[in-house]
């Protein structure tokens, strides 16, 4: 059997690679870039684009199963395409998001149309619906390194942050063990700890006390149009987005802050379900990327 994975350079790509390495599978891996990659040597590395589905015709030829990051643009071309050579089975990284309360959240509706797309396509599917990504705290690694203070938006504000290696994990099962299509998985980190004290884990791992400003209101605006602003553009350029929701994709972020506050962040069970042991904690993925926070990445 035949797997591909898109997103082979991602956070959980990368791992959904391994872990099929691993377990002995024949596996392909795709990339925009694929010079960059550094793959085990029996990967098969080509060159696609999901935003272009033409590029997947050959990558796909002989592939019975595809492990798919969501993009929306070019999502329906890919379906076909992946059906003609004959591709069963599709696991998706969504997002928690798609099935959030909040459907006209441009995060919802970007995963929504993916995960619309492979459900009427006849593929058998499953989507996994990670929350916020524990890898997300490497924003602050730059600070961190400069022995700066970390600036935190909403630093009390509570998530239950999940592990790559968990999300991979839930995927790699859902590729190569029965009983998974159809299913939604909702999945989290193993524990809810607040922002600021994700900084404090990661001082711990390092054996360093960290600083951090506690940054809200109009400064974390201004901080959130500066992330997102790239980011918003493509979305308004491919059509994703109307340009008038700007103002709102901030305020419900800080919104979604200002709640997180009360705490503390659902803990779901389906890590723990699917993988037969508890999600990680954000503690473990601190240790897990002391190098990130400690060693100066060379360019
Ligand atoms: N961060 C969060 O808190 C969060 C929460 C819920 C869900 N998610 C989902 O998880 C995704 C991020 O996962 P991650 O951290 O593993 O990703 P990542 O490390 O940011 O890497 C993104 C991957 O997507 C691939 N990619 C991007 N555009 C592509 C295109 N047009 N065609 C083919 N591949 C493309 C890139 O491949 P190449 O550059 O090699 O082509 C890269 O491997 C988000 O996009 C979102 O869908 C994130």
């Amino acid at each position: 059997m035949t797997i591909l994975v898109t997103g082979a350079t991602g956070n959980v790509g990368r791992h959904v690679v391994d872990l099929l390495v691993r377990a002995g599978v024949d596996v392909r891996a795709t990339s925009r870039n694929p010079e960059s990659l550094d793959l085990p040597a029996e990967v098969d590395v080509r060159r696609a684009d999901l935003t272009d589905p033409k590029t997947f015709e050959q990558a796909l030829q002989g592939v019975e199963k595809i492990f798919l990051y969501a993009q929306p643009s070019g999502i329906e071309g890919v379906v076909e395409v992946a059906k003609a050579a004959g591709v069963k089975y599709a696991v998706l990284l969504s997002s928690m998001a798609a099935a959030g309360r909040d459907p006209d959240h441009w995060i919802a509706r970007w995963h929504r149309a993916v995960e619309d797309s492979i459900e009427q396509s006849g593929l058998a599917w499953t989507f996994v619906r990670p929350g916020p990504f524990a890898v997300n705290s490497l924003q602050w690694a730059p600070s961190i390194r400069d022995h700066q203070p970390v600036r935190i938006l909403y630093a009390h504000s509570y998530l239950s942050a999940i592990h790559e290696l968990d999300i991979a994990e839930v995927s790699t099962c859902a590729l190569l063990q029965d009983g998974h299509a159809g299913a939604r998985y909702h999945i989290t980190g193993g524990d809810s700890v607040t922002q600021a004290e994700q900084v404090a884990l990661i001082g711990q791992a390092i054996g360093r006390e960290l600083a951090f400003e506690d940054v809200t209101g109009d400064d974390a605006r201004a901080e959130l149009r500066e992330r997102f602003g790239p980011r918003i553009q493509v979305l308004i350029q491919t059509g994703v987005l109307d340009p008038m929701a700007t103002p709102e994709i901030i305020e419900t972020r800080i919104r979604y802050y200002v709640e997180a506050l009360e705490g503390p962040a659902e803990i779901d069970g389906t890590v723990e379900k699917v993988l037969g042991k508890p999600a990680r904690t954000f503690a473990e993925w601190a240790v897990d990327h002391k190098a990130d926070f400690t060693k100066r990445s060379v360019s």
